[in-house]
């Protein structure tokens, strides 16, 4: 689409979506008249607890599993936690080591190193350069108290798609053979409607989801949990979500995610082939129009999702870039963060074996629904002529 004044080229999908319309409005009643108390008597909460049912239903139509297997959270992160701190919390910290890796969100990183801080132990194990785990690496870091064996299904910033099926045969293989037993917990928070989430398939216990990262509602997330798993819940109380989440269910969200994932799942086979030729117009533009530009993740399609693609440019920083971008009217993301005075690089980037110096001049475009050949000739000569700028004004950089 050409831009104008009123749209931005929005290229930052991986960071959040908006929400649907066949979403909305299927939300919109759970806030006015369908408003009950999904946990109430009386027949207006009947309406309220049937769209929760409902979307448990949905949701497990789309993982291959028991409704009674999904819980609502508060998002892809509280998911996390509740999986990671919920499995520990019934294990002493003298029989508790967890495996993962070193690539994934902080949204399973920080809630392990609190674990560490309480004397449990983590081994996070590397990446090859395109950000792929191999799957003996991570079953050879397994010990007889390992309990838990977490792996993100794809990478956030760089797209890599991990082989959970594998990693999770080999890893209970090794569990079962020390004479332990691990569960195996999957981020799979950027793989809906990118990959398959089948349970069965990838073999996993417990997988994380968040609804806006599928053009669903923010602060609304899915935690697959299955059948026998016990966990020790983060939130107490009222005993909703089968004792696993207490409080009031968030019910126009949680239909909302239901509806959301159905969408992203019945699209999903069928969005491939676009999503590969826009991206292949990405890459090839970047590396013809940026020669001394680098890709940051795996050139292989089977092993990376199109929609994510991430670029490092030697000698500028990825904020002055962004900043170029916005004022041009695109909306992308970078590799670093900028915390006080310091720039700190991708974690991502840095156990790819990307120097420090090219992980901080990084740029991730995450493409969307929306996005189409114009957005990306639009991105390819906005970025060249950005860096341009930056070139001939070094000051610029800040
Ligand atoms: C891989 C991954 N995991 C977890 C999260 C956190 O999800 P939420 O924003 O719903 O808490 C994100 C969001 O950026 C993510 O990309």
């Amino acid at each position: 689409m050409p831009l104008s004044e009123d749209r931005i080229n929005y290229l930052d999908h991986a960071a959040t979506t908006p929400v649907r319309p066949e979403v909305l409005e299927k939300m919109l009643p759970y806030f006015t008249e369908k408003f009950g108390n999904p946990s109430s008597l009386y027949s207006i909460a009947g309406e309220a607890r049937y769209g929760v049912d409902e979307a448990r239903e949905l949701v497990a139509a789309a993982l291959g599993s028991r409704s009674n297997e999904i819980v609502f959270t508060g998002g892809g992160s509280e998911s996390n936690n509740l999986a990671i701190k919920g499995l520990a919390a019934l294990r002493t910290p003298a029989s508790g080591h967890i495996v993962t890796t070193a690539i994934e969100h902080h949204a399973v990183i920080h809630p392990v190193e609190q674990l560490e801080k309480l004397g449990y132990e983590a081994t996070y194990v590397g990446v090859d350069s395109t950000g792929r785990v191999d799957p003996d690496k991570f079953a050879a870091a397994i010990r007889p108290d390992t309990f838990l064996a977490s792996v993100m299904l794809v990478n956030n910033e760089v797209g890599t798609i991990q082989d959970v099926a594998e990693i999770s045969r080999k890893a209970k293989a090794a569990s079962e053979k020390l004479g332990g037993k691990i569960f195996v917990h999957t981020d799979a928070v950027q793989g809906a409607g990118k990959v398959s989430l089948n349970v069965d398939e990838l073999g996993v216990d417990l997988m994380s989801l968040s609804g806006h990262k599928i053009y669903g509602p923010k602060g609304t997330g899915i935690l697959y949990v299955r059948r026998g798993v016990v966990l020790e819940p983060l939130i107490a109380g009222g005993g909703q979500e089968r004792q696993r989440r207490s409080g009031t269910e968030n019910v126009a969200s949680i239909v909302g995610i239901g509806e959301a994932l159905t969408l992203a799942e019945a699209e999903r086979v069928a969005s491939r082939d676009h999503f590969h030729a826009l991206s292949t117009r990405l890459i090839e533009g970047i590396a013809e129009t940026i020669p001394e530009s680098s890709f940051n993740g795996n050139g292989n399609q089977t092993s990376r999702v199109p929609e994510i693609a991430n670029f490092s440019f030697p000698g500028v920083e990825g904020e002055p870039i962004l900043l170029g971008l916005d004022f041009k009217g695109i909306a992308a993301s970078s590799g670093s963060a900028c915390s006080s005075a310091s720039l700190e690089p991708s974690h991502v980037l840095l156990a790819m074996g990307v120097s420090s110096e090219l992980a901080v001049g990084s740029v991730r475009i995450s493409l969307g629904r929306e996005t189409t050949e114009e957005d990306i000739d639009d991105v390819l000569q906005a970025l060249k002529s950005v860096l341009d700028q930056l070139a001939t004004f070094p000051s610029a950089q800040g």
